[in-house]
């Protein structure tokens, strides 16, 4: 290792490049590979070492030939698919749960079980999968039932109504097998929690847990929370709505609860585990969910949360044997507000010129970490929905959120859409 670590990052979002920043920053670290990556991650003066993009297409591939001292994977869908399994078996250390960990997330179905069966406070829940029964299911609820996909969905497998006959229809829909395929054909019918979200993630060994201060992300597109559902307009942590003791009681009462149940299924959970919980106004944490990897745009801001080796911190947790003294949590607030493309969420457009990158990530405090961008000559073109994430990062949120919407002026491109009011529970 004297000459460092070499790390490859799978993935292309705006998650990927905080990761791969974060982990070319640590004091291990060498070398950082992303694949495929995106615009930010093969910038002209190759911040992130080099990135291979679509190098023979896949992750595998890359991450077999670079023979990498790590490999930490960003996306849901291969670690369902089980590119940790498939690397492990060749020898590569992985930071990420194998494809059966990995069912945490893959199957909600899978999810409310275990959860049944660990104890955790959780919505109570009905599974269909006989279209037969679900007006009798559906009707088991005393309010309508938040329907939801059993497989995953790209963030758009659930659907909230405002009626029994809504929610009869939505799940109808879903097991026709139509809008989702083989991940709609099992539904969970749910009660309907009221409170306020947060993201909680840790680090884990499958033993032990390294937890993040709580982050709050901004999943509607408009501001005021109006308009449709997207991948995540904008983040902000801490999230004030956790102090410590609530973040010591979610760490012992869900996240605890979560590693020694996968252990005792012979399962054990290495990699991050996020818990998106709904804090009730007695503030009590619920489990709405878990996702077996970092959040997007969570990570945007949580890595300028942490301190340290992070690279160190997530090989020790790959090698079962968590080193919670390689990083530290600094005292900094951190905001993320993400630039979307015109169209956004339903038609992304695509090919816009994006102007004004180096004006605002000159500035001081301000991290602008790409998601979907390509290079097209030698400009830097939109290639998805969520464009850019412009993180501040100041000792207070005010001033986090200052930093983030002054470099917010400077960048454009045709069309570009943003929120304007990220952080507005906390400020
Ligand atoms: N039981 C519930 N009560 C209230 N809102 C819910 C419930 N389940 C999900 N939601 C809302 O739907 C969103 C998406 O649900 P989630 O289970 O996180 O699925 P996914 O992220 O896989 O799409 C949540 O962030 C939350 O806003
Ligand atoms: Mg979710």
């Amino acid at each position: 290792m004297s000459r460092g670590r070499k790390v490859v990052v799978v993935g292309s979002g705006g998650r990927e490049h905080a990761l791969a920043q974060a982990l070319l920053e640590s004091p291990s670290v060498h070398e950082v590979v992303v694949t495929p990556g995106n615009a930010g991650t093969q910038g002209p003066s190759a911040i992130i070492g080099k990135s291979l993009r679509n190098a023979k297409g896949r992750a595998f591939d890359v991450a077999i030939a670079e023979k990498p001292d790590l490999v930490v994977i960003g996306p849901e869908q291969p670690l369902c698919e089980g590119l940790t399994d498939a690397l492990s078996a060749q020898d590569i250390l992985v930071f990420g749960p194998t494809g059966r960990a990995s069912r945490l997330e893959g199957s909600k179905a899978y999810m409310k079980a275990f959860a049944e069966k660990v104890g955790l406070v959780t919505a109570r829940y009905r599974i269909v999968t006989d279209g037969d029964e679900l007006p009798q299911a559906v009707a088991q609820f005393s309010e309508p039932p938040v329907i939801k996909a059993d497989g995953l969905c790209g963030g758009k497998g659930v659907v909230l109504v405002d009626s029994h006959d809504q929610a009869l229809e939505a799940a109808r829909n879903m097991l026709s097998g139509q809008p989702f395929g083989e991940a709609g054909r099992k539904v969970v019918l749910e009660e309907r929690l009221q409170g306020q979200e947060v993201s909680i993630h840790a680090i884990c060994d499958g033993n032990r847990a390294f937890v993040l201060p709580a982050a709050q992300d901004h999943k509607r597109i408009f501001d005021g929370d109006r308009g449709p559902n997207t991948g995540g307009m904008g983040s902000y942590a801490p999230a004030p709505l956790v102090n410590s003791d609530l973040l010591r009681r979610i760490e012992q009462e869900i996240i605890g609860k979560v590693l020694e149940g996968m252990r005792t299924e012979g399962n054990p959970f290495r990699g991050t585990l996020f818990a998106g919980l709904m804090i009730s106004d007695a503030g009590v944490p619920q489990v709405l969910e878990f996702n077996v990897r970092f959040g997007d745009p969570e990570t945007q801001v949580l890595m300028n949360v942490i301190k340290g080796d992070f690279c160190e911190l997530l090989v020790s947790a790959a090698r079962g044997n968590l080193d919670t003294g390689a990083v530290d949590l600094s005292e900094i607030h951190s905001l993320c507000v993400v630039l979307a493309a015109a169209g956004y969420p339903a038609e992304p457009r695509k090919g816009d010129v994006v102007l004004g990158l180096s004006e605002a990530t000159a500035r001081p405090s301000v991290r602008v970490y790409h998601a979907g961008t390509q290079l097209d000559g030698g400009r830097v073109v939109t290639a998805g929905g969520r464009v850019l994430g412009v993180t501040g990062f100041a000792p207070t949120l005010q001033r986090a959120a200052n930093f983030a919407y002054s470099a917010v002026e400077s960048i454009h491109f045709e069309g570009r859409q943003f929120r304007t009011d990220i952080g507005h529970r906390a400020l």
